[in-house]
C-alpha cells in the first residue's frame, strides 16, 4: 500500500491500539440542523481533542472547526439529496482538489446497497476511490441502512462485503445480532455508527458489543453530541474503544467526568 495511504489510515486508526474514535457530525448534509448541531462549532469544540478524527462536511469544516486543529479529518464528499426527497439518490458532491486542499486524511460516501439508487451509488464509491488513489486518501464507505431495510447480519454483511470488494479502505456500518460474522467476511476494518439516541448506557453496550465483535471502532455521532454530557460521554466510549473497558467501567467513568468540576483532558491511549 502506498506510504501516504498508509499514514493517512494510521491518522484515524491509532496505532497502539488499532482501534478508533471517530466522532460523526455530519448529519445536516442531508437532514439539516440536528438536535445538538443547530451550531457546529459550539458542539465541535470541546469535543474536538478527545476525537481520533472528525467526520463532517467541507461547509462545516470551513465554517465551524479551527484550522490549526491536529485532529484528522474526514470529509464526507457524497450528497445532493435530503431527508424530503430520496436519499439513496447521492452522489459525489465535492471535487478531490478541494478534499486535497483541505488537507483531509479520508473521504466518505454513502453507499445505499438493495436501493433503488444501488448501482449509482456502488459506482460512485469506485469513482471516488479511482479518484483518490491519485492523492494517497484513503475512502471510508458508509452503508447507509433506509428506514424499511433489514439491519440483519446478512444485510450488513453484504454491503460491508460489497464496499470491502470495490476498494473502500474503512467500512462504517450499523451493529447487528452476530456481528462477528460482519467483521469477519469483511477484509478492511469496520467501524460502527451509533445511530438514534439510546441511553448513555445503552449507547455503552452498544460499543463494548462491537468492539468484542472484532470492530476496530466507532464512528459515532448523535449518542455523543445529544448526550446530557458530551465530553463525558466521548471519554467512556474511548476508553471502551481503547482501554478494554467494561460497560461498568466506562459507566463509572462517564458519571466521573460527568460530575467533574474541571474541564477534561484528553488521556493517552
Ligand atoms: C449518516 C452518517 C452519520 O455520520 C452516521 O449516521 C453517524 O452518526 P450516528 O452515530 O448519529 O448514527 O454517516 O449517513
Amino acid at each position: 500500500m502506498d506510504w501516504g495511504l498508509k499514514n493517512r489510515i494510521s491518522r484515524i486508526l491509532q496505532p497502539k491500539t488499532g482501534k478508533t474514535v471517530m466522532l460523526a457530525v455530519d448529519h445536516g448534509y442531508f437532514l439539516g440542523p440536528t438536535t445538538g448541531l443547530e451550531v457546529p462549532r459550539k458542539t465541535i469544540a470541546p469535543l474536538l481533542p478527545f476525537a481520533d478524527s472528525l467526520m463532517l462536511t467541507r461547509g462545516v469544516l470551513r465554517t465551524s472547526v479551527d484550522p490549526t486543529t491536529s485532529t484528522p479529518i474526514v470529509l464526507r464528499v457524497s450528497g445532493g439529496t435530503s431527508i424530503l426527497g430520496t436519499l439513496s439518490n447521492e452522489g459525489i458532491a465535492v471535487a478531490m482538489e478541494d478534499a486535497v486542499r483541505l488537507n483531509v486524511a479520508a473521504v466518505a460516501l454513502s453507499i445505499f446497497v438493495g436501493s433503488p439508487h444501488e448501482k449509482e451509488t456502488l459506482l460512485s464509491l469506485t469513482t471516488l476511490i479511482d479518484q483518490a488513489y491519485n492523492y494517497g486518501i484513503p475512502v471510508l464507505a458508509v452503508t447507509a441502512v433506509g428506514k424499511d431495510m433489514k439491519r440483519d447480519s446478512q444485510y450488513i454483511g453484504l454491503a460491508c462485503r460489497i464496499a470491502a470488494e470495490l476498494g473502500a479502505h474503512i467500512v462504517k456500518t450499523y451493529y447487528c445480532e452476530g456481528f462477528e460474522k460482519v467483521v469477519e467476511s469483511c477484509p478492511v476494518p469496520v467501524v460502527i455508527a451509533g445511530g438514534k439516541k439510546v441511553t448513555e448506557r445503552e449507547a455503552l453496550e452498544l460499543s463494548y458489543n462491537a468492539i468484542q465483535a472484532g470492530a476496530s471502532g466507532v464512528d459515532m455521532g448523535r449518542n455523543i453530541f445529544q448526550s446530557e454530557n458530551p465530553v463525558a460521554m466521548i471519554q467512556a466510549v474511548r476508553a471502551i474503544v481503547h482501554d478494554k473497558a467494561s460497560v461498568s467501567e466506562a459507566w463509572e467513568l462517564f458519571a466521573k467526568h460527568k460530575n467533574a468540576k474541571r474541564p477534561a483532558v484528553k488521556q493517552t491511549v
